[in-house]
């Protein structure tokens, strides 16, 4: 069974200020890997505040270093602190125009600079209404394995979610959730043998403290990508502690 992982994603919010009692309100959970992925200007202020809590970074360059202004590299990332950096959100695909490939670029820089890079997959509604959950979703993880190679699969964390369940409140349900995720474990086992198969599956889309108790008891999820959630510490280590349980 891979570790339980509950990792908070702030996006786009926060403050010096505000972060203060966010940051302080946090900590460790028995047997739960938390962590906290906050937007670039606070991760040395979230490195000095946390314990007990990893940090991570929202999205990372392909590029190490040079000529590519406003971009930060993994190695940087790693300077400041951080374990993990998300890849391929859905909101830096459709937003930012983050296709396959650079989600896979991204993910070989944080793997070079020793991060363990949070891989987001997931179909959007029309994809589930078609029937395409699996062929979107093996599409998007093939391309990042052409990039990063087979041995490094166990090195990555994979987040399934779907598009249309994240800040909407309509979170799947366990068992929607858990089919795909036994898709994902399969698809890891298949290219990358036992070690992938045992790499960490978190499922994300309106995870809150009342529903992830129920999506964490699933056999093949461990833990949770959180957005909305994450941004209020009652919420967040409530949905820590469900880990715990799970
Ligand atoms: P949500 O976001 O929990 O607010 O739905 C999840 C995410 O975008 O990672």
């Amino acid at each position: 069974m891979a570790q339980k992982r509950v990792v908070g994603n702030w996006k786009l919010n926060g403050s010096l200020a505000a972060n203060e009692a966010l940051l302080g309100a946090l900590g460790a959970v028995a047997g739960v890997d938390v962590a906290v992925c906050v937007p670039f200007p606070y991760l040395a202020q979230a490195a000095a505040r946390l314990r007990g809590v990893a940090l991570g970074a929202q999205t990372v360059s392909e590029f190490q270093s040079g000529a590519y202004t406003g971009e930060v590299s993994a190695e940087m990332l790693a300077d400041l602190g951080c374990r993990y950096a998300i890849v391929g959100h859905s909101e830096r695909r459709t937003l930012f125009g983050e296709d396959d490939a650079t989600v896979g670029r991204k993910a070989a820089a944080a793997l070079r600079a020793g991060l363990m890079p949070i891989v987001c997959v997931g179909e959007s509604l029309a994809e589930r209404e078609a029937g395409r959950v699996a062929e979107v979703i093996g599409r998007q993880l093939d391309t990042v394995l052409a990039v990063i190679g087979a041995p490094a699969l166990a090195r990555v964390t994979v987040a399934y979610e779907p598009v249309w369940a994240i800040g909407t409140g309509r979170a799947a349900s366990a068992q929607e959730a858990q089919a795909v995720h036994a898709g994902i474990r399969r698809w890891l086992g298949e290219r990358g043998g036992a070690a992938a198969a045992a790499a960490c599956v978190l499922y994300g889309g309106s995870v809150k403290a009342d529903n992830a108790a129920s999506l964490f008891a699933m056999p093949d999820i461990d833990g949770g990508l959180i957005g909305g959630a994450s941004l209020a510490a009652r919420d967040f280590m409530s949905i820590c502690q469900a880990a715990n349980g799970a």
